[in-house]
């Protein structure tokens, strides 16, 4: 097989065989194909799109591109958590802890950012000497150890995604129902989690704008997941409006902080509370925690009295990070250009762009422009209003935080941009549209 062949046939619309999808992805995966090569397939996959067959074949051959991890001698019964990408989405950082101080053994498999949304491993990199990049023993060794593990792809579990994402990130491919499918659906069969919570974001900071193409995206993954015996829940949650306040690396692992010391921003702390809950339905298998509000009143329990926030310590040690940065966050990367932004006019905040404020951040250098590229994790924003919040001129808007006084400059205008205003009042955003089962 040729991949020139293979190329020319998605660019021409038509439809990939298993064996041509199994030959690319392997051929890639050993370092047989270039980059230029795989950025050519990712667009003809992104400009034709893949048929729900395609999708699967792909989804599979990436994750058995390396190993499937089998956690069973040391967890019965897994569950873990992938969001679908999102700006100021640190949700993971919360809930994982949280439901790991609920006796629940978590292992998660994240990734960096993509395009404009923030990406777990980016966030916890600014907590000093935290280390993502764990082999299969250690990330194995870990979950025995804490119960909760946080890393990255290890280079035997997924490997296809590992190199694909990377230039989706800089191709412009990122927001493609079979891609994302695939690269989310890979790493969490990969990962040897038995039960599965997705968070799929819809709306204009989210790779599917809409609640309907965000649904389709949803509905395929508990199709692939339960095809391979995996218990799926999928959340499909607002996008349109950052989740929080910070968008940022270090400002996101402050807020996250806060939030596990029973505290953070009310739109992020209920976000993390609604997947917890689910993850914590699925863990219990039918047995316990079935009842939602019984579940939840556990989950709000464990983040007022700290349970959370010291297996969120526990983690970070056991991974060689810097905890006395936990108990003092102002220890995290701090920029040296820090600027208020007040409110222009009086009335009602009719919105707040996640797609403009997600790549405010990222060009304060939040986020990545090529592959490889180094990150400045000190940098980003917080943003104080929500969607439906009655404001008066001259309030407070948004902090930047910058480490660059033209980037500074180019932020604030973007940011003025991305929120407009109604001399009417507006209704709030919903945090979440639908949930879909599968099990
Ligand atoms: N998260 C992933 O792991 N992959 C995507 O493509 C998007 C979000």
């Amino acid at each position: 097989m040729r991949a020139v062949d293979v190329i020319a046939k998605k660019r021409d619309g038509l439809p990939l065989t298993k064996a041509e999808i199994d030959w690319f992805i392997a051929a890639y995966t050993r370092g047989d194909l270039p980059d230029y090569q795989a950025s050519a397939f990712l667009m003809a996959v992104f400009l034709r799109g893949m048929t729900r067959e395609e999708t699967v074949n792909l989804t599979l051959a990436m994750a058995h591109s390396g190993d499937i991890l089998d956690l069973s001698d040391i967890i019965p019964y897994a569950v873990d958590k992938h969001s679908s990408g999102g700006v100021g989405d640190k949700t993971t950082l919360v809930v994982l802890p949280l439901v790991a101080a609920c006796g629940v053994r978590v292992a998660k498999m994240s990734g960096r950012g993509l395009g404009f949304s923030g990406g777990t491993l980016d966030k916890m990199e600014a907590i000093a000497g935290y280390n993502v990049n764990l082999t299969e023993t250690e990330f194995r060794a870990a979950v025995g150890r804490t119960g909760l593990v946080l890393a990255g792809q290890t280079r035997e579990l997924a490997p296809a995604d590992g190199k694909f994402y990377a230039l989706r990130d800089v191709t412009a491919t990122v927001p493609c129902l079979p891609l994302i499918a695939s690269s989310i659906m890979s790493k969490k069969i990969a990962a040897g989690a038995n039960g599965i919570v997705l968070d799929v974001k819809a709306g204009r900071g989210a790779f599917m704008n809409t609640v309907e193409s965000a649904r389709e995206l949803a509905q395929i993954m508990v199709d692939i997941g339960v095809d391979a015996g995996r218990d799926m829940t999928a959340v499909i949650s607002d996008m349109n409006q950052p989740l929080g306040v910070a968008v940022g690396n270090a400002l996101e692992v402050v807020e996250a902080i806060e939030t596990l010391r029973g505290g953070g921003p009310a739109d992020f702390r209920e976000h993390c509370l609604h997947v917890a809950v689910h993850m914590l339905r699925l863990a219990g298998q039918g047995a316990k925690w079935t009842d939602t509000d019984e579940a939840r009143k556990l989950l709000e329990h464990y983040l007022n009295n700290g349970a959370a926030l010291s297996k969120f310590k526990e983690m970070v040690a056991g991974q060689g990070g810097d905890v006395a940065m936990v108990d003092n966050p102002a220890l995290l990367p701090q920029a040296a250009l820090v600027e208020e932004v007040s409110v222009v006019q009086s009335g009602h905040i009719a919105q707040v762009a996640a797609d403009q404020i997600g790549i405010a951040a990222s060009e304060l250098g939040a986020g990545r422009e090529k592959k490889g590229d180094l990150i400045d994790l000190a940098v980003g924003l917080k943003v104080y209003v929500k969607v439906g919040d009655r404001v008066t001129a001259g309030a407070p808007l948004a902090t930047i935080y910058a480490n660059d006084a033209a980037k500074l400059a180019s932020c604030r205008e973007r940011l003025t941009g991305a929120i407009t205003y109604s001399p009417t009042p507006v209704e709030p955003l919903p945090l979440f549209y639908d949930t879909l089962y599968g099990n």
